[in-house]
């Protein structure tokens, strides 16, 4: 979910719809804001997106500076109304938000519901704050007293912001384990998930900790802890602009986001790559080299498009490194009871830092004494702070709910990572060394090339396979990793069923499914295994399947097996899949556009997933 307030002089609507939409990307079922008008509060929500907010409200009284807002993705409770938030407390008083789960709402909610209260919506979230009512009534205390004593008691993960019938100029917020931001503008404050909604108003934020409860007013920002201490609050500079959060000419955000690749694989090895004097700077590893170098493993943990970066570091780091790599599911490795010593590095791998599952399973690791690198594209985000070292891959603001940019940048820098710790460790010869570290600087150039010279043709492919029902996507070696993230992109903006699989291991079930209708994604580029690929697509061709294949620059024998060809430069194999997953990235991208799906914000996902 996407959170947003505002307190100041201006009026609060505009703002805050603004601000959802620059947070719409964070969940989209249903959208809704609460204004305090003075003397009352008003609470618009409906079902749907941003805009159908927007039409709600037209009409209606705006008048307020003072305001919270929020884009919903649903955990308890479908899309719905009344679902959506900010919820009425029982008596009407106190609006709020929620981002999060609250783990013990249904013991809350039997214990208000033996009480005499009533909800209006199936939600947790309104279940916390009837409890909060509930203490503020018995205990007769202020809201801030009553937040903090309930947060004492609750279970889970939040970021609240309450509004109060008789606080005409206070936004109450509180974080533990989901993200909020406080902006400082003039004589206002602004409140977000990230900072993207303020960024047209303020570049001073301060970041706020789990359990830490902050008082807004507009002169004024209070922070304190649950024990209701003071804390200085850490004022910090933002050096993001607006523009690089919005759409620049293209029609959707994942479009721009996947022809600035070059500019965005650049800026992740600017200053890091010196391929013309062999060196590589990167000082989060420097921080821990003895741990890397001694390691008895590195545990990659991290979820979705992020895992599949890490499984392709694990091909690569084992390779260049010879250390023993394991490659985790945040939300299986955190309840696994895991077995981690000090000798184990864990690599977290996150495009916003914030993923709930990839957080706590870090947290779990950290105290078993494991050491904590962070690669992480979003500045100041939960999991950079909470690593004991890292590396921010700078791909800069990602919106497009399925990851393109920050995925490649991930890639860019877990080569370096893995070229730093072999060189150090002795485990790669300088041949190879300065090989890798030379083609890894023309990467950028070479995207551009596939972006210019495949655009038009991927287009034709994708209109072709538009109405396909299922795909398969095969790769071997380093390529595997990029069928699994292909298959994965189309799903995620075409809702066609797409599976990705090791080429080989193909034999042993997905070969079922191939007939004349099935289009057969291989990632084909040459590489060590290429002679057994080309094998693998005969077999798809002997069963009448239709393959696309990424193929190498000038490989006669792929191009000539396949139905439709994506062409990408040859480069050495372990370099390939930063290339291999462009086209993939594109062919996702129009196929989506040719189903006419809305590919910025498919159904049903999220690009930041704060619980669990
Ligand atoms: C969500 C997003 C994915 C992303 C995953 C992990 O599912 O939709 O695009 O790969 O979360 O997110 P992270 O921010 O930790 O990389």
């Amino acid at each position: 979910c996407g959170i947003v307030g505002y307190v100041g002089s201006n009026l609060a609507y505009p703002i805050l719809i603004d601000g959802l939409k620059k947070l719409e990307y964070r969940g989209y079922d249903s959208a809704g804001v609460a204004l305090h008008t003075g003397n009352a509060l008003e609470v618009y929500k409906k079902e749907g997106k941003v805009a159908a907010l927007e039409d709600f409200v037209y009409g209606k009284n705006i008048q307020a500076t003072v305001g919270i807002g929020h884009t919903r993705w649903a955990t308890h409770g479908v899309p719905s109304d009344r679902n959506a938030h900010p919820h009425y407390s029982n008596s009407g008083n106190i609006a709020m938000i929620h981002n999060g789960i609250i783990e013990n709402y249904a013991q809350l909610k039997s214990e208000l519901q033996q009480k005499g209260y009533t909800f209006a919506s199936d939600t947790d979230s309104e279940v916390l704050l009837n409890f909060i009512e509930d203490i503020k009534i018995n205990n007769d205390c202020s809201l801030e007293e009553a937040v903090r004593v309930a947060l004492k008691r609750v279970v889970g993960a939040y970021v609240i912001l309450l509004i109060d019938k008789d606080l005409p100029d206070t936004i109450i917020a509180a974080r533990k384990g989901s993200p909020l931001v406080i902006g400082i503008g003039n004589n206002a404050h602004y409140l977000g998930s990230d900072a993207s909604p303020m960024l047209a108003y303020t570049k001073e934020v301060v970041y706020i900790n789990d359990y830490e409860l902050a008082i807004v007013r507009p002169d004024e920002l209070i922070l304190k802890n649950l024990g209701n201490e003071r804390i200085t609050p850490f004022v910090q500079k933002l050096d993001i602009e607006l523009a690089a959060i919005e759409k620049g000419g293209y029609d959707h955000f994942m479009l721009k986001e996947i022809f600035e690749q070059p500019q965005t694989i650049f800026d992740s090895l600017r200053g890091r790559l010196d391929a013309e004097h062999q060196h590589i700077t990167l000082s989060g590893v420097d921080k821990i080299k003895e741990k890397l170098i001694h390691a008895n493993r590195v545990i990659i943990v991290a979820c979705g498009t992020s895992w599949h970066a890490g499984l392709l570091a694990e091909y690569v780091i084992e390779e260049l490194c010879r250390i023993n790599v394991e490659v985790e599911y945040a939300s299986e490795f955190r309840y696994r009871n895991p077995i981690i010593t000090d000798k184990d590095v864990i690599i977290a791998v996150s495009q916003s830092g914030e993923t709930a599952d990839t957080l706590v399973a870090i947290e779990n690791a950290k105290k078993q004494g494991a050491t904590i690198f962070g690669l992480v594209n979003v500045v100041g985000s939960s999991i950079a702070r909470m690593s004991d070292a890292g590396a921010y891959t700078h791909a800069g603001p990602e919106i497009g709910v399925a990851s393109t940019k920050a995925f490649t940048a991930q890639l860019a820098l877990l080569y370096l990572i893995a070229l730093k710790v072999a060189y150090e460790k002795q485990t790669i010869d300088q041949t190879l060394f300065n090989k890798l570290l030379g083609d890894l600087a023309k990467v950028p150039q070479y995207v551009q090339d596939i972006l210019e010279e495949q655009d038009a043709a991927i287009q034709e492919i994708a209109r072709k396979y538009a109405d396909a029902n299922d795909f398969l996507y095969l790769g071997r070696g380093f390529n595997f990793p990029i069928a699994l993230e292909g298959a994965l992109k189309l799903k995620e903006v075409s809702y066609i069923h797409a599976e990705g699989y090791p080429a080989a291991e193909m034999k042993h079930g997905p070969i079922a499914l191939v007939d004349e209708n099935l289009p057969v994604v291989f990632v084909a580029t040459k590489d060590s295994y290429h002679e057994k690929i080309v094998s693998n697509i005969q077999e798809i061709k002997a069963r009448k399947g239709q393959v696309i294949a990424v193929v190498s620059q000038g490989d006669n024998v792929v191009a000539g097996l396949a139905d439709d060809v994506m062409v990408v430069p040859q480069i050495h194999e372990i370099i390939a899949p930063i290339l291999s997953v462009v086209p993939l990235q594109l062919l996702s991208y129009y196929i989506g556009i040719n189903r006419g799906l809305d590919v910025d914000k498919p159904r049903n996902l999220a690009k930041s997933v704060t619980v669990e």
